[in-house]
């Protein structure tokens, strides 16, 4: 499918985004080794999630699906999975093969994690390296996907200084933790999103967590408990930035994740001059979120402070744009992770916005984006929902059409998201099908 954008100004009004994939992923699997039953609302019905609540079923775990967002897991306890039949297809989802590396090492049986095309090329050594510190047994060829993890290896506990910020890699080995014989400390070198210890903490597991070290004691047991997963925030981000970016709108977007190690979009587009408010902070358990409200503003280029990559580390393609629609240049640091993702995000969004006719001077671990004027264009999504995303949102203040090529990613992280964008005014077209992203 390609979408095609044509200049649009948004009306004012209020929508609704899905579930937040972080959390629906570990939702699944926490509530998978739990002792009871976890019931999940607001769940995210896209094909990142789907790939692990298919895992999980062929290791044997009910799931039963009350409608497309909500589900009510029977827990199969610590040692409850059984081995499954075939490999293991993780689709697209970096997380979800990072997780079940770590949840899987510690089990009895052995299994194979198999993915996409992208995700067959992407890092796993940043996981097997400390999982196998443990005394877990992971084979993969030079460090890519599938992974083979042998059954039946005695797990123990470790101290690991990460080498790269990444909350896969932390929730990995806490996963593994839960099946080690003492203790795991999980040092990280930038603050990361936490929901796995908020979520693990929410279903009884002790851990200590100061700000950038984590510290876990396996053998505990996890107690079933009630999720409510909130919208999630990486996918109202587009949103966010199309309101921004349009003549005159007032954009409101219901209970989004607010979880502190996740805003960094929301600061950063503050610095750039954006206006957004939160109201209606709450709790769903360990989790704070608000209502978004967001008005049309003038952004202005700034140099992004590379403390906050981290804590927006998905919102990169999109703040890209904002930074093209922005007076003045942006400079981008600290992204090189950005080059291991769903695609090279960095050469994904440069040669997508040189093709709009933005100037971008592109580095090893960032770039400078030269805001104003954006033309149309055709753009490649290089299969990667994010990106696909970022351009039609680019598409809505662009001088002619932008055509994005490729964009069935969309569906791993934000069904619905044409619909969401439609219902905003933004004129924006499916071709090949017609389909719904
Ligand atoms: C995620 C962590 C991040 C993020 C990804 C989801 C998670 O990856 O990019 O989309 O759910 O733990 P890294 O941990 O590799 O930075």
């Amino acid at each position: 499918m390609n979408i095609v954008v044509n200049p649009s100004a948004l009306n004012s009004g209020a929508v609704s985004v899905p579930g937040d994939k972080s959390i629906s992923h570990r939702a699944l699997m926490l509530g998978a080794v739990a002792d009871g039953t976890t019931t999940i609302s607001g769940f995210l019905a896209g094909e990142d999630c789907r790939a692990t609540l298919g895992a999980l079923r062929a290791m044997g775990v009910k799931i039963d699906e009350l409608s497309a967002t909500d589900l009510s897991v029977s827990g199969a306890g610590l040692y409850g999975l059984r081995r499954p039949s075939g490999p293991l297809d993780m689709g697209n989802s970096g997380t979800a093969m990072r997780l079940f590396a770590g949840l899987l090492c510690g089990q009895s049986f052995s299994s194979t994690l198999i993915g996409d095309e992208s995700l067959s090329n992407r890092p796993m050594n940043r996981v097997i390296k400390p999982l196998s510190m443990m005394g877990a047994r992971i084979g993969a060829e030079e460090g890519k996907p599938p992974l083979h993890i042998d059954g039946g290896q005695k797990l123990t506990g470790l101290v690991y200084r990460l080498p790269v910020a990444s909350a896969q890699v932390k929730s990995a080995i806490l996963l593994a933790g839960l099946y080690a014989d003492g203790e795991v400390t999980v040092i990280e070198p930038a603050v990361t999103r936490d929901h796995t210890e908020r979520m693990l903490r929410s279903m009884g597991v002790a851990l200590t967590q100061g700000e950038t070290q984590i510290i876990l004691n396996g053998g505990q047991n996890l107690k079933g408990t009630n999720i409510e997963v909130p919208a999630d925030l990486s996918s109202a981000a587009f949103v966010i930035l199309a309101a921004i970016i349009s003549a005159d709108a007032e954009v409101t977007i219901a209970r989004v994740g607010v979880n502190p190690t996740r805003t960094g979009v929301i600061d950063i587009l503050k610095d750039m001059g954006a206006d957004i408010s939160i109201d209606n902070v709450q709790l769903f358990g360990e989790e704070p979120v608000a209502d978004i409200t967001v008005r049309s503003s003038r952004l202005f280029g700034i140099d992004v402070d590379p403390a906050k990559v981290s804590l927006a580390i998905d919102e990169f393609p999109v703040l890209f744009v904002a930074a093209a629609c922005a007076d003045g240049k942006t400079t981008f640091t600290g992204l090189e992770e950005l080059r291991v993702k769903e695609s090279d995000r960095i050469a994904a969004m440069a040669e997508g916005l040189r093709a709009l006719s933005v100037p971008v001077d592109e580095s090893p671990d960032g770039a400078v984006v030269h805001g104003g004027k954006l033309y149309g264009g055709v753009v490649r999504s290089h299969g990667d929902h994010r990106i696909a995303m970022s351009f039609a949102v680019a598409g809505t203040v662009a001088e002619w059409p932008v055509h994005i090529e490729d964009t069935d990613a969309v569906a791993t992280s934000f069904p619905g998201f044409v619909d969401c964008l439609r219902s905003l005014g933004v004129d924006i077209a499916c071709q090949d099908g017609g389909g719904e992203s």
